[in-house]
């Protein structure tokens, strides 16, 4: 089977998605599948082969023409961190075109991609998150209200993004302004939440054998003063899988990360994340096309479960074309 491996895509994690998308090549098993590396940039979407040549994609039907012949697609593997491939867009295109994909569909994706959104889609399920208060781009800002809710210290995210890019924690007001300058630098919409005091855990759930799977938890420990850029990607952090948390705390998370999971009908590999108030998990986010890269949280959950790369990312094909 011709296997298209997206990466790249418009945003920020451009890098990062380069990186997931080489390993799921490096992975996959050349006896069942013929991977081909597609790099989706914003001004050209092209077949990148072995020897570093490219060729463009013809975006009618997302074939690729190799020394004169035609390549179609029998699956697309998404590989891409946020826009275009976490938030709906390349989704609804290969709906379009019939071709099946790795991550869940278009409208699931666009939903948990919008932080305010996925919030607001849960709150009827009384999933617990922190207190929040949105902001587009030329709304006024009232300081007082927003510290009014959400008090300090607090965080101030893009609402659309990921890999902390347009993150910032804010300890006094004086500081409030720059944080939502600089995240309306990666989006329009800007969430700023209050601050959780507590363990901070990953969950990935995937479909494994036609099944809902919880993957064991991480547990996250970052030496700087959040789960930044530098401490996900710059090894500053510690990630503990499983996740050092009691019997009670683990059964809570495992049950509300599979509840949102089946909830939103979701489809493919998802880590999601929270913080504990005590027993109780409180969602932050969920990515659906999370880092593949062998120091990415959920391959790391997948080795602790037994799971080796080459299993994980040939169930998200066998997953995709069932
Ligand atoms: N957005 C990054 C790639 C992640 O969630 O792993
Ligand atoms: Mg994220």
């Amino acid at each position: 089977k011709n296997i298209a491996i997206i990466m790249g895509g418009y945003s920020s994690e451009y890098n990062i998605s380069i990186k997931s998308g080489n390993v799921v090549h490096k992975y996959l098993d050349r006896e069942k599948y013929n991977p081909y590396r597609i790099v989706i940039s914003k001004d050209k979407w092209y077949y990148l082969d072995e020897l570093e040549q490219e060729h463009p994609i013809e975006r009618s039907d997302f074939s690729v023409e190799i020394h004169g012949k035609k390549i179609q697609f029998d699956c697309v593997f998404n590989a891409i961190h946020g826009t275009p491939g976490e938030d709906g867009l390349m989704q609804a295109y290969f709906e379009l075109l019939g071709i099946p994909q790795t991550s869940c569909n278009h409208y699931e994706a666009a939903l948990t991609f919008n932080k305010r959104d996925l919030l607001s889609a849960l709150k009827p399920y009384n999933v617990p998150c922190a207190t929040s208060y949105f902001l587009n781009k030329g709304q006024s800002i009232d300081e007082d209200s927003i510290v009014d809710k959400v008090g300090l210290p607090c965080f101030v995210k893009a609402n659309r993004a990921g890999s902390s890019y347009g993150v910032s924690k804010v300890y006094d007001r004086a500081t409030l302004a720059d944080a939502i300058e600089s995240a309306f630098k990666e989006d329009s919409q800007i969430i700023i939440e209050s601050f959780l005091d507590g363990t901070e855990v990953s969950v990935g759930v995937i479909t494994f054998n036609n099944e809902v799977t919880v993957l064991p938890a991480t547990e996250i420990i970052s030496e700087n003063d959040f789960f930044d850029f530098e401490a996900k990607y710059l090894g500053k952090s510690q990630e503990i899988t499983p996740a050092r948390i009691s019997e009670k705390q683990e059964s809570n998370v495992r049950q509300l990360a599979e509840f949102i999971y089946k909830t939103l009908e979701l489809k493919g590999y998802t880590r999601s994340e929270f913080i504990f108030i005590g027993d109780e998990p409180h969602l932050l986010e969920i990515n659906t096309t999370p880092g593949l890269t062998e120091e990415s949280l959920l391959p790391q959950q997948a080795k602790t479960a037994g799971i080796t790369l080459e299993e994980l990312f040939d169930s998200a094909i066998v997953e995709a074309l069932r």
